[in-house]
């Protein structure tokens, strides 16, 4: 079977040990494009870092938020032994592997007792006690780095106010005010980070970290190792752009390579299509908008955006279009995106 295996990123993990290699002061909100590599990122980092971090990664992807003790409680791994939060620090500064901490939940160990009194009333004040206690008496011994991939899930959920609100707050204690942990929180839903961005409560108490596509020369450095001539690093490159999730494709399509980016392609104006002429039907007036918008993609990769208008918001959400909020710029989410939004221009005028 074809190995792949994990490409390049040098300039973003320089940028991730500069931040792990000083003092916690900041939140660092890693974004990006929709499969950019922002999971894969993380997780090749988790495994190569030194034995005096120990991280916790929790990827809500896959676990269901409707309220905030729904997200609580996917924090924990609760163990049957009564033992103190000091037990449970040294067994993990001890026996912690970095390898075994990259599945979809790095949870926090925590004793059945505990868990139960945590959760009789004020939950989210306890539950960020025990936490706060637990990375204390870790970061004694060694360097706690706290990632949350996919927090835009909980974006919503509220308790008394948000949850989100309550979380930053404690993000904010265990950086800028403990100097305690590190903490990454990892999104590609750029309305989160456009929100993240105008947030009051985060100005100076955060840093953002762009993962983007790989541009060319990664590209052709990541096809030139499963053999891709000069033609087919051209092909892939004119329909894929530096996405990585799909050079993978192409790398596994390759006997049938042209045929593939053209089914890709087919595939994501579908896609788009019949999006289009769903939101036609429904609402005619925000569909101009849209259409109007897409035409400022007819010889450009990128515009400006100014507000976050309705067609904006329309695009975003259904991953058409990428927002970067800190250089207010818009752009396709793939070069598939692109092609297709300018095959969907010639449709709807011819
Ligand atoms: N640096 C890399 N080297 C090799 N393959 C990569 C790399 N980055 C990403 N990939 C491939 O692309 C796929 C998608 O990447 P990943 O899931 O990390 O993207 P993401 O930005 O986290 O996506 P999402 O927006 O859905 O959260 C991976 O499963 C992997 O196959
Ligand atoms: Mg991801």
């Amino acid at each position: 079977m074809l190995e792949i295996e994990f490409h390049n990123r040098e300039k973003e993990i320089r940028e991730i040990m500069r931040i792990l290699n000083s003092r916690p002061d900041l939140i660092t909100f890693v974004y990006g494009p929709i499969n950019s590599g922002k999971t894969e990122l993380f997780q090749h980092l988790i495994k190569t870092l030194p034995k005096d971090f120990v991280v916790f990664y929790v990827n809500l992807r896959h676990v269901y938020v409707s309220k905030a003790d729904d997200f609580l409680k996917i924090l924990f791994d609760v163990r049957s032994k009564r033992v103190s939060v000091k037990t449970i620090a040294k067994e993990i500064v001890d026996t912690y592997v970095p390898s075994e901490v990259v599945t979809p939940l790095g949870r926090f160990p925590i004793p059945k007792n505990v868990f139960k009194e945590l959760f009789k009333e004020k939950a989210i004040e306890n539950v960020f006690v025990y936490l706060e206690n637990l990375l204390s008496e870790i970061a004694k011994k060694k360097k706690p780095v706290l990632i949350l991939d996919e927090l835009q899930k909980i974006g919503d959920v509220k308790i008394d106010g948000l949850l989100i609100y309550e979380l930053f707050n404690f993000f904010i204690g265990l950086t800028k005010e403990a100097h305690l942990a590190h903490v990454f929180a990892i999104t590609s839903d750029s309305l989160f980070i456009e929100r993240v961005f105008n947030e009051a409560m985060l100005h100076g108490r955060c840093r953002y970290l762009l993962v983007d596509d790989f541009d060319y020369n990664t590209t052709k450095d990541f096809l030139k190792k499963y053999g891709f001539s000069r033609e087919e690093i051209d092909l892939t490159w004119n329909y894929f752009g530096g996405k990585p999730v799909y050079l993978v494709e192409a790398v596994k399509n390759r006997d049938r390579l042209k045929e593939f980016c053209k089914e890709s392609l087919e595939d994501r104006f579908t896609f788009i299509l019949y999006r289009i002429n769903d939101l036609k039907r429904k609402n005619p007036n925000l569909f101009e908008k849209v259409i109007t918008l897409f035409k400022a993609f007819e010889n450009e990769d990128k515009t400006e955006c100014q507000e976050i208008s309705d067609e904006v918001i329309w695009t975003v959400k259904n991953n058409v279009l990428f927002l970067d909020p800190r250089k207010r710029l818009l752009k396709p989410q793939s070069q598939l995106d692109l092609l297709a939004i300018r095959s969907i221009l010639k449709e709807l005028i011819d």
